[in-house]
Parts: C-alpha cells; structure tokens; sequence
C-alpha cells in the first residue's frame, strides 16, 4: 500500500466547539504547536464567523504555520461566512477554505427546508464563490467541500454525486463525506464512500469525517481509506461533539499495524493524550483503548502468563502494540486480583526490587489469593508483605532460640523441635557448618547443596544495612528447597536461613 494517509485535525474546530469551556487563544494556539509536532498534515483550526475569538484564532494559527501545514477555516454555503473564514486564512502559506451544507433528504426537509435543487445550487454557488476568493490568497489556496449527513444520504446517493461532479467542477478539490451522526452499519458508510471515490475525477482527495455516536468511528474512518478516502478527518482524544469524532491514535495504530505508512511521530502518542485530557478536563476512561490507564493492565493468570512471555517482544500475546510505540512507559501492568497466578507474583515482587523465585511465588500464590478473595486488587504492597512474611519468617516444627558463637570453632544452639527444648554446642568449620552439625546431633540432618550471601540493598529493603543468607537443601523426594534469612548480623542470617528451610521441609 503506497498511498499514503492524510491527517487533517479538527481537535480546534469539531473538538474545541464540543467543550464546556472553548479553549482561548493562548491555549489553542499551545495545541497548534503540540499538533505539528506530531506531524499531521492539515489542521482546522476554527469557525471564523461563529465569534470574534474564533475568527482571532484562525488568523493567529494561519499566520504562525509553517509552511508545509494546511490550515482550514470552516464555513457555512453563505457568502458571510466565506468571507470572513477567506479574512482570516490571509497569513497562510496553504490555506483553505472548508465550506458544506447538509444533502440527506430528512436535513434537507426538517432542517434546511430546501428542495433537493436549492441545495445542489447552493453547493455551487458556495464553492464558486469561495474559489473566487481564495484565489485572492495565492497559488496554493484550497477549496473543500463537505455533504453533512452523508452517512444519510443512502437513499439519494445519486444525488449527491451528480452535485459532486458540479462541485468539483466549480472548483473543489478535496470532497469530505462525513457520517455526521453515527446511525447504522460500517459496511453500508463505506460502501457509499467507496462509489464516491470511483465517480469523481483520481485527483480529487476524498475525505472521511467520522462521530462516534456508536462507538464505530475509527472502523468507519480506517474502512474508508482502504475504499478509496485519503483525507481522514480526526481528532485528539477523539474530542467532537456528542460522543465525539474519530479518534486520530486509534486510526494511526490501526493503520500502522495493517502496514500503512503512518507521517505520524506515534511516540507523542500517550503524553498528547494525557495533556488534551488535562486541558479539555475530559479524563482518559479507564478502559480507553491504546491510552486508557488500563488498557495495558492483566488481571487473569492466563493473561498474565502470555503477557509476561513476550514482555520484550514487539508483538505481545495479549496487547495491539508494544507500549513504547505509542510512548508508554508504564509497561504491560500486571495487577492481582483472585483471578491472577504465580506469574503475577513472580513479577510484581521482582519488578519491586526484591529476590524471589519460581518456587517461592508458587508457594506463596494461595495465601496472596486468599487476600486478594478478600478486598480485591491487592497492592503491590501488600503483597510484597506476604512475600515477606513466607519467605523470611517461615513457620513450621522448628523455633530458632538462639545462637551464639563460642569460639572460633564452637557454636551453641537453641531451638524447639514443636514442644521439645534442645541445647547444643557443635563444632564447625564456620556457623552454617556448626548449625547443620548441633541439629544432626540432635536428629534432624539436612543435606545442603549450596549457599549465597549478599548485602541487601537498603535503599529496597528500607532497613539499613542487612546481610541475606540463600540456603539451598535438597529434601528426602531429590528437590532442591530455597530458603533465606536476613539479619543486620550475617550469623543470624545464616541460622535464621537454615531454620525457614527447615520449617518449609517439615511442610508446614
Ligand atoms: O460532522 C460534520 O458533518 C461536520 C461538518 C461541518 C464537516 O463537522
Ligand atoms: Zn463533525
């Protein structure tokens, strides 16, 4: 696929007229900006005779776009309305001038009140006139049309392409079909886009204008460009009235992930989104698709599993993109909830900085759930409190008393077998050694395979300076137990590690 989208915005004229509170000029002029930098092509910037400030706006927009920007200014089939947006587009390199009038037969009747024809030569005396006009603004001055309503215009699709073919002939180059109320079937819109595209001259660039009254807008618009539409006509945060227009992030993903060359710097993506949020004062739902603070988040134990897979990969087993894409760095959010498996568990305490393993998460995944049955998403921590509480305080048959070192080769231990005292010394080749020796002398032998002590960070561990002991057993069935202690004395770490293993050997 070669051709290659045109984004035209409309977050300052569909969008901004949607708001309780229009933005002024500073603030549209700030959205100006943040829309060039992400690179769409066209950007409408107002309604110059709806008010004083929105023909301010448009003129102050015109005039500081750079000089591969169309900027657009809409106005109404009256020639008021032209010459006031033609005023205001003067400081442009490439202006144009955005005229339409309704042609479904129920707009025409309820709304317009004018016959088929009136409207047909309205349509043409509009465009002539604005032709006219902007012919006043230089060589690259602009003319597009729009059918309001012709997502309603089945009936008289006839129609409507004869008035184009005039239209164009008086001098329109760019022909919009909006779906100005979302009311019925994608397949039906674009179908009708589709004949528009084959009856009118290749040169003329068809637009689509997308509401999401159902919920269906970006399919209609990402349809509509593989029928034939270059120009799509959307917005950010998909702001425009009612349920809003098309949202622009959806149509670039969709279209970038179907192998079309997007001009769009997608990585802008999730910070734009967050700032039209904060000055529109429209919040992000939660589940929004792409930008929606959920919209990365896996609750279920199967989605968690695939997700945490292919974590790094480019495409993931349960997401549309790799966050980066879109400039997310939240990454895939893993939450728990008693829906969730050893997976979550695993990640949540690693991605918080502390040490666990498979077999410590698979250990402590019931008693986390069991919390989570209770209150619902668990935070992280009290999880990481579980985690703790199992791993580093494990209970069982066997109560560490105490113990102390004699000499440098003498050590004595204190300890409850269940109710039986025991009090040993024994000999060894350092602490772990001596300990192992006192609880064989008193029954209880253990056959370790292997060590590890570390410094724990105290940044993460928050205790000041700790020693961690990693003891690794090997139990009567042939696997190995992981077990650790922490101590801000490295004797107690070892001891302490030697008795959580124990205690998780004795099953309780
Ligand atoms: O929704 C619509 O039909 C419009 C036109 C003015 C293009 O916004
Ligand atoms: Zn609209």
């Amino acid at each position: 696929m070669t051709r290659q989208p045109f984004f035209y915005d409309i977050t300052l004229r569909d969008g901004n007229q949607s708001l309780k509170k229009p933005w002024n000029l500073k603030e549209k002029e700030f959205i100006f900006n943040k829309l060039v930098e992400f690179g769409v092509q066209a950007i409408e910037a107002g309604f110059p005779a709806a008010s004083e400030m929105d023909f301010e706006a448009v003129k102050r927009l015109a005039e500081i776009s750079p000089d591969n920007l169309v900027v657009s200014g809409l106005a109404r089939a009256v020639e008021k309305d032209i010459t006031a947006a033609v005023e205001a587009l003067k400081g442009c390199n490439i202006p144009r001038l955005h005229t339409f009038i309704a042609m479904s037969p129920f707009n025409m009747k309820y709304v317009l009140n004018k016959s088929p024809q009136e409207v047909r030569q309205t349509a043409i005396e509009a465009v002539s006139f604005a032709k006219e006009r902007m012919k006043t603004l230089g060589k690259n001055a602009q003319v597009q049309f729009s059918v309001e309503h012709f997502g309603d215009c089945s009936e008289n699709l006839d129609f409507v392409i004869d008035t184009l073919k005039e239209v164009v002939n008086s001098g329109a180059t760019i022909i919009n079909l909006p779906n100005t109320v979302e009311r019925t079937r994608i397949k039906t819109f674009v179908d009708m886009v589709e004949k528009v595209c084959n009856a009118l001259p290749k040169d003329i660039t068809i637009a689509v204008h997308c509401h999401n009254d159902l919920g269906m807008a970006t399919a209609a618009t990402v349809e509509s460009y593989f029928a034939g539409a270059t120009q799509l006509e959307c917005s950010l945060n998909g702001l425009g009235e009612r349920a809003g227009n098309t949202n622009i992030y959806e149509v670039a993903i969709a279209l970038h992930n179907s192998g079309v060359d997007v001009p769009l710097n997608l990585s802008d993506i999730y910070e734009l989104s967050l700032l039209v949020s904060d000055m529109s004062k429209i919040a992000i739902p939660e589940k929004a698709p792409l930008i929606g603070p959920e919209a990365l988040a896996h609750r279920s134990g199967i989605h968690q599993d695939g997700a945490l897979k292919t974590k790094d990969m480019e495409k993931g087993a349960y997401r549309p993109i790799h966050p980066t894409l879109i400039g997310r760095k939240d990454d895939e959010k893993i939450g728990f909830t008693s829906q969730s498996g050893k997976t979550a568990v695993y990640e949540i305490i690693s991605d918080a900085g502390y040490p666990i393993t498979v077999q410590e998460a698979v250990r402590i995944t019931p008693i986390v759930k069991e919390a989570a049955e209770k209150v619902g998403e668990l935070p992280a921590r009290n999880i990481i409190d579980i985690y703790f509480n199992e791993v580093f305080n494990v209970k069982g048959d066997f109560r560490l008393v105490a113990f102390e070192k004699l000499s440098e080769t003498v050590f004595n231990l204190k300890f409850f077998h269940k109710k039986e005292f025991f009090d040993m010394n024994a000999q060894g080749n350092g602490p772990i050694d001596a300990c192992l020796s006192a609880l064989k002398e008193a029954g209880f032998e253990q056959k370790l395979v292997d060590y590890e002590q570390y410094a724990l960070d105290s940044e993460i561990f928050g205790s000041g300076a700790e020693a961690m002991t990693v003891i690794h057993f090997e139990n009567i069935n042939g696997e190995t137990v992981v077990a650790r202690g922490k101590d801000k004395n490295t004797l107690n770490a070892n001891v302490k590690a030697i008795f959580n293993g124990i205690n998780l050997m004795s099953g309780k």
